[in-house]
């Protein structure tokens, strides 16, 4: 497995493994790695790619400096499940290289506007305009590939699709499932801060998920009923939406689609969401 920590290396190296034949499958994360990001390893070595893994916690998408020191960082972890999970390069990047003027403001920001508003972006501002920013940045270096990122994140990967057409980036999204574990509790880097009895609230998230799946009413219905499994699990709830599955705006009950539900809250202080795919188009007449 190769090592690279800069720009020119990582571009160079990218270019070279083109110039090959070779497909570049490049998986971006913040490091602190689990299975989560080696599925998508997975994937992209099923898709006979050469994977570069990109490792980089960017300050950009943390609105608040107190999450941003308490993101997990494990790099010697990292680097022996990159190189086992049969990573070709991992690229770690240092801050001053990616961000040159960091903590001042870089001068441009991209910004994929409504998208990056809604849900977590409401939340979180500005934390869209870090991830399209830092994710364009990846892409620019990396050159044409495919790029895979994990279902979890949905309202990301909307965001990504949305820039790499936009931008008319040559690159092919591929969204993978999320990962979860025995309990249905999605896998995410955060959830090494939760203590046992955090991680079984946690469960909520999926549980909410499921019963609004199985649910025959409408979207507000659908709702209500996430909302409240989550608040009795003791879940601080930040929403819980069933939305339009590309244009992340609410549903009305009279819409018949599928659509998608996503769920965020917090457990002992850590951020955490999911979401489901969700089928409105069979369901029970509401009566008066
Ligand atoms: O999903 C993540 O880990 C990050 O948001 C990403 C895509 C690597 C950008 O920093």
């Amino acid at each position: 497995m190769e090592r690279l920590s800069t720009i020119a290396d990582w571009r160079a190296y990218c270019a070279h493994q083109r110039e090959r034949g070779r497909r570049v499958g490049l998986v971006p994360t913040m490091g602190a790695l689990h299975e989560g990001h080696l599925s998508l390893v997975e994937r992209a070595r099923d898709n006979g790619d050469v994977v570069v893994l990109s490792s980089f916690v960017n300050p950009r998408q943390f609105s608040d400096d107190a999450d941003l020191a308490r993101y997990p960082r494990t790099p010697e972890v990292d680097e022996g499940l990159a190189e086992g999970a049969g990573v070709s390069a991992l690229v770690r990047p240092e801050l001053a290289e990616m961000w040159p003027d960091f903590p001042s403001p870089t001068l441009t920001t991209v910004s994929v506007a409504r998208l990056g508003d809604l849900l977590e972006g409401a939340g979180r501002p500005g934390h869209f305009d870090g991830v399209a920013s830092v994710v364009t940045k990846l892409l620019t270096v990396t050159g044409p590939c495919r790029a895979y990122f994990g279902q979890k994140d949905y309202q990301q990967l909307v965001v990504v699709r949305r820039l790499v057409r936009d931008l008319a980036f040559d690159v092919e999204v591929v969204g993978c499932p999320t990962r979860r574990d025995e309990t249905g509790l999605a896998l995410s880097s955060r959830n090494v801060r939760l203590s046992a009895d955090g991680r079984q609230r946690a469960t909520a998230l999926s549980r909410a998920l499921r019963l609004a799946r199985e649910s025959s009413g409408p979207p507000s219905e659908r709702r209500a009923l996430m909302d409240e499994v989550m608040r009795v699990a003791g879940v601080q709830v930040a929403y819980a939406e069933v939305v339009d599955a590309e244009t992340l705006t609410p549903l009305s009950d009279e819409q018949r689609v599928v659509g998608r539900a996503l769920v965020a809250g917090f457990v002992e202080r850590v951020r955490l969401i999911d979401n489901a795919e969700i089928d409105l188009r069979e369901r029970g007449v509401t009566c008066c």
